[in-house]
């Protein structure tokens, strides 16, 4: 039941997100967990009768229920109870174009990631967010998660000392051999997922990762990108290596062939002093090395996390929480950021939800890892 002083949500209309749609689903879950959003419209599917299927079985209103995004965009801004914001869940090549209207309109936008098809469009749209008033928030989940915050204080504090060595990977098996699933088809069309394949879908992740981990900027890649599924036409799997600014060097395997590997996403830093891994599969877990001492963990909810973790933590410690709750993070802060920016509340410093910045970094890294493997995998700039 709704209480007196509790503020009204922030209405969300989404575009893509469908029936058999994948991380539609997962918004929609994470962005009610904390309570601050309302799913009210939606141009659901790319299909009509997909579109009014699948809002139909989420209960949307009919009338705010459409069957394209362009028409949810001029419709919604013409209501008096119309979206704050829109979740753009499509495949890539819809991400610059749905963003671009509905920003232009005046809304905030949260989008899934690659930020969008090409570099161009990433740097036009990145100019686009900074020139204007609204929220963009960047669907980049793992950095959600709260013993992925507390390695990224350790970091900050010194905790591990100067930091030399990032090793990222995210290696997957599911596209290990040739599937006809929807999720499959468009991420090996390079018309619709851009130029990286591995390195677009899930590299992007591992990089961002690495990047708000340690807060250092990579300057320089050299990329071994190979396509081992016959007639794919992206890289299913990559190895890149880094020149981080200030002098760490890094590494990040991407791979959608490692068969028998789900979602691997693992971090580990070492610097002068320590050592830090984390694992997306045992999430809650950091482990830590300390110069001269044995390996030690910090479990999330436990007393060791910090301010950091404990801020994103909902649940007592050894309760799971994962994946879901990530996203959520990323959404509750994106709700805080859109509060502030609609002047219901002052922004909170803590909040650090990726924004538009980390996309066109995202895209930077993808054109720079093509470029190197063209160029016979030879250093370039990023
Ligand atoms: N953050 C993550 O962990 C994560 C995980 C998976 C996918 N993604 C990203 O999310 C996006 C979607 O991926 P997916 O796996 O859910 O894809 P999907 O193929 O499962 O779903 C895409 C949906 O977009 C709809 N769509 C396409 N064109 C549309 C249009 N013009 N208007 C309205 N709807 C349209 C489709 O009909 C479908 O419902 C991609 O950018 C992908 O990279 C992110």
């Amino acid at each position: 039941m709704e209480t007196g002083s509790k503020r009204p949500r922030i209405r969300l209309g989404m575009v893509g997100g469908g029936q058999d749609a994948f991380i539609g689903g997962v918004h929609r879950m994470a962005a009610r967990l904390d309570d601050e959003f309302e799913l009210v419209a939606g141009a659901l599917s790319s299909s009509p009768e997909r579109a009014l299927g699948s809002g139909q079985a989420l209960g949307l209103p009919s009338d705010r229920i459409y069957t394209d995004y362009e028409t949810m965009a001029r419709s919604e801004n013409a209501r008096p109870d119309g979206i704050d914001a829109v979740a753009i869940v499509t495949p890539n090549h819809m991400h610059f174009k749905v963003a671009e209207t509905f920003l232009n309109l005046g809304f905030h936008v949260i989008c899934d990631k690659p930020m969008t098809l090409s570099l161009t469009e990433a740097q036009r749209l990145h100019d686009m967010v900074s020139r204007s008033s609204r929220v963009f928030v960047l669907t980049h989940n793992y950095s959600g998660y709260p013993m992925v915050r507390q390695a990224r204080e350790m970091v900050q504090s010194g905790a591990i000392g100067d930091v030399r060595v990032v090793q990222a990977e995210y290696p997957q098996g599911w596209l290990s051999s040739r599937q006809d699933s929807k999720q499959a088809e468009w991420r090996s069309d390079p018309a619709r997922a851009g130029a990286g394949g591995s390195i677009g879908d899930i590299g992007t992740h591992a990089y961002h990762l690495a990047q708000f981990v340690t807060g250092l900027t990579a300057e320089e890649l050299t990329a071994d990108l190979a396509t081992f599924v016959p007639g794919r036409q992206l890289d299913d799997n990559a190895h890149i290596l880094l020149r981080y600014k200030g002098g760490a060097r890094g590494m990040i395997w991407s791979s959608q062939v490692a068969i028998g590997k789900e979602n691997a996403l693992r971090l580990r830093v070492f610097g002068s002093r320590g050592g830090l891994e984390w694992s997306q599969e045992e999430p809650n877990i950091l482990w830590v090395h300390d110069l001269g001492a044995s390996t030690r963990k910090i479990t999330r909810g436990s007393p060791e996390a910090g301010e950091a973790a404990s801020r994103v933590t909902r649940i007592p410690a050894g309760h799971p929480e994962g994946y879901l709750e990530g996203f959520a993070t990323i959404y509750r802060e994106a709700a805080e950021l859109i509060r502030a920016a609609d002047g219901d509340s002052v922004s909170d410093p803590a909040a650090m939800a990726p924004d538009s910045a980390d996309g066109l970094a995202g895209l930077q890294f993808i054109d720079a890892c093509v470029r190197s493997n063209l160029q016979g995998s030879s250093w370039v700039r990023i």
